[in-house]
């Protein structure tokens, strides 16, 4: 199987994961989440880039310059953003490569505001409530 390139987007306080709300978030890192995702995918051969960012502009034109690169999936976890931003939704339309969106949390056993997910709709796959796994499982997913 040839080389194959993702980006994985993470949105507004995934920075923060290990401190934040742990009980919902798990008590991992996004360091950790990383290591962990790239150390699971070893046997493929991956190339993996990631991105976060606490502000919106910034994960539309990361996504805007995925369009124009040669990647073969993006998988994002647009946090917060999943919930309100009509521009993230625009810009992964504009993309015609697979999204796989990831969230760790069961968001349908949350907050009722955490069940629309405006993003979901220029989604291929959503993955959510498997903790820091969505993302290893969000790459695999690409990779069968
Ligand atoms: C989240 C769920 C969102 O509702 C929340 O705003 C986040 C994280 C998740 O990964 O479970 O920041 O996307």
């Amino acid at each position: 199987m040839a080389k194959k390139s993702f980006t994985v987007i993470n949105g507004p306080n995934l920075n923060l994961l290990g401190t934040r709300e742990p009980d919902v978030y798990g008590s991992e890192t996004l360091d950790d989440i990383k290591k962990q995702t790239t150390d699971r995918l070893k046997e493929f051969d991956v190339e993996i880039e990631w991105f976060q960012s606490n502000i919106e502009g910034e994960i539309v034109e990361k996504i805007q310059q995925i369009s124009s690169s040669k990647i073969d999936a993006l998988i994002i976890n647009p946090a917060a953003y999943s919930h309100t931003s009509v521009a993230i939704l625009d810009a992964l339309k504009m993309l015609s490569i697979p999204v796989v969106e990831v969230h760790l949390s069961n968001t349908h056993h949350r907050e009722e505001f955490r069940s629309t997910k405006l993003t979901a709709k220029a989604s291929t796959i959503i993955m959510e409530g498997l903790g820091s796994n969505a993302y290893y499982m969000g790459i695999k997913s690409q990779l069968i």
